[in-house]
């Protein structure tokens, strides 16, 4: 049984202290999420610390939102992978649509970044998706199947057995459109189609893959039924706790 994952992306949002009070009251509900659904939280890196201490003790992951691509050194204003794992981090997100779009990410500095962060003991939460006009064209599985092979083929069986991949289709980013399930299902089967061919199918079926993209609760229920889809990752209604949570029970 491959895991069921629901993860909030905080993105650029909240204080220190409104980030220890969200995590907390995460922490304060987290026994009504059923069991066999794993919770992570990503704050941005100043909350690092501070929300791993709110986590002690408890079985919610804590996640960054990026890393370096490179190991150390004169690269001001980045954080490395070795750091995040040092401040309690057990996974970063890796290629979401808002670096590759806003900070250059492309996939040869994702290969970068990925490798840093397994090699730092940290798993990967790798997104994928394609833009309105890509998916108006009928190009989204040639967007999606470039965007994998390109970072996630040069990876070792080992080391894929680390990644969770999240589909993000950008143009459900935010905007409260969510694809339906079934546009959702199409191309989560496909994911899992493309990891298949490259590492087996015995890794495809246990990869984690999330949906996420204006996942709220009254829409979670349909989404997480679809047989190819994990679980979430979640933005804007991670930012309150009883969304969140909601979000978690709907499995
Ligand atoms: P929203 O849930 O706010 O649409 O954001 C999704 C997302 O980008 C999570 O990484």
């Amino acid at each position: 049984m491959r895991k069921k994952i629901v993860a909030g992306n905080w993105k650029m949002n909240t204080t220190v202290t409104e980030g220890v009070a969200l995590a907390r009251a995460i922490v304060s509900k987290k026994n009504e999420v059923p069991e066999g659904v794993s919770l992570v939280v990503a704050p941005p890196f100043t909350h690092l610390t501070f929300v791993a201490a709110a986590l002690k003790g408890t079985d919610i992951a804590l996640s960054a939102q990026n890393c370096a691509y490179e190991p150390k050194g004169a690269f001001t204003g980045e954080v490395s992978a070795a750091m995040l794992k040092d401040a309690g981090c057990a996974y970063t997100i890796l290629g979401h649509s808002e670096r590759r779009e806003y900070y250059g990410e492309n996939s040869a500095k994702l290969v970068k970044k990925i490798n840093l962060a397994l090699d730092n003991g940290l798993k990967v939460i790798f997104c994928v998706g394609e833009k309105l006009a890509e998916r108006k064209m009928g190009n989204h599985f040639e967007v999606v199947g470039a965007q994998i092979s390109e970072v996630l083929f040069t990876l070792t069986p080992e080391q894929m057995k680390q990644i969770v991949i999240a589909y993000e289709p950008v143009w459900a980013i935010g905007t409260g459109v969510t694809a339906t399930a079934e546009e959702a299902q199409e191309i989560h089967a496909f994911i899992r189609k493309t990891i298949a061919a490259r590492f087996g199918e015995a890794i495809a079926e246990e990869t984690t893959i999330l949906y996420g993209g204006s996942c709220k609760p009254s829409n979670a229920k349909e989404l997480f039924a679809c047989p190819d889809i994990d679980g979430g990752l979640i933005g804007g209604a991670s930012l309150n706790a009883d969304d969140f949570l909601a979000i978690a029970k709907s499995y």
